[in-house]
């Protein structure tokens, strides 16, 4: 199969498209053909991409952790879906990813496509949209009425979570650089903030994707009470305030109705770009220079 992998470690100048096997389905897994990948630009600096869970090298890498196709087997023991089924979901941080023809996953961290749901706009879904609930409502605990900061707005996960904020009747405030000033105001923010110039307002709670500066500048300015979670690093809080950073889990029920609510027109997960898997480096590098709306995806095998 065609596949991108990365041999050595550093930036995405090292990813090459080439030939590789086709993984087998192993336990509980089903073997998926991929249709379109999506990919999180960070993830050539995750530990998780250079070995598998025992800490073994497991070069040469596959990246790619969310995937929408159809199953074309199923590995020992698996239940639940079938040969011939479209799905969509996450696939397993510490092992080869989906920006190749073929991936194997874990049948439980997989979804039921719905027919109206298109190839594209389901695989942008998973990451963003677990990641923006887990981190709102299942950490954050946000409520109707609240007021959320995003950090780092206007990218896959900032500018799901913007939607999924005001949906909660939340009042948003995006961070970010002025190329996505328009974006995050169109998706309802109401207020924008240069991540390089403004102070934030007070609000209830900080949903921090940026790391860095900008998140110590929030953690030391956010008041009393107040909630930063971050997916990025620890958030260095000061005392009477909660500071939590998490990692996303799969969780198909969540999927599911994320991907109700998108079929209803409700929430509107941000494709920014399509490229054709060849041209994988080429999205990675894109994404890295930055200002690149929402998400990335690489069209791998033509949508039916
Ligand atoms: N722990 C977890 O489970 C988990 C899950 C999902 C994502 N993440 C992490 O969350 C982060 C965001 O993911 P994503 O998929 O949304 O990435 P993304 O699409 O690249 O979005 C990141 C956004 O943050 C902005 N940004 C980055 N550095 C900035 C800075 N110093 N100042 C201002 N803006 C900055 C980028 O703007 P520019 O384009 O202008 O640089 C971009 O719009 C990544 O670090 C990812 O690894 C973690």
């Amino acid at each position: 199969m065609r596949a991108l992998r990365v041999h050595e470690r550093g930036g995405p100048q090292h990813l090459v498209e080439e030939e590789a096997a086709i993984p087998s389905p192993g336990i509980g897994d089903v073997l998926v053909r991929v249709h379109v990948a999506s990919f999180t630009p960070t993830e050539l600096e995750w530990p998780s991409t250079w070995v598998d869970r025992a800490g073994r090298d497991r070069r040469p890498s596959v990246p790619g952790h969310e995937v929408s196709g159809v199953v074309t087997a199923l590995g020992y023991g698996t239940t639940g879906l079938a040969v011939g089924e479209a799905v969509y979901g996450l696939t397993d941080w510490y092992r080869d990813g989906a920006a190749a023809e073929y991936v194997a996953v874990e049948a439980r961290n997989l979804a039921r496509k719905p027919d109206r749901l298109d190839h594209r706009t389901a695989a942008a879904l998973p990451m963003v949209a677990l990641t923006a609930q887990q981190a709102l409502f299942d950490h954050g605990g946000l409520a109707r009425g609240q007021a959320l900061a995003v950090l780092g707005a206007g990218g896959g996960v900032g500018t799901f979570a913007v939607q999924l904020a005001r949906a909660a009747g939340a009042r948003v405030v995006a961070v970010a650089r002025p190329w996505a000033n328009d974006l995050l105001r169109g998706l309802g923010a109401e207020v924008f903030v240069d991540v390089g110039r403004a102070p934030l307002p007070e609000v209830d709670l900080v949903f921090d994707l940026i790391g860095g500066e900008p998140l110590r500048r929030a953690c030391a300015t956010v008041r009393v009470g107040a909630t930063v979670v971050s997916v990025v690093e620890d958030p260095p809080v000061e005392e009477n305030r909660r500071g939590r950073f998490f990692v996303v889990e799969p969780s198909r029920p969540q999927l599911q109705e994320l991907g109700k609510r998108v079929l209803a027109g409700e929430l509107h997960p941000v494709v920014g770009s399509v490229w054709p898997l060849s041209e994988g480096r080429a999205a990675f590098e894109a994404k890295h220079r930055g200002a690149q709306p929402g998400k990335s995806v690489l069209l791998v095998t033509e949508e039916s």
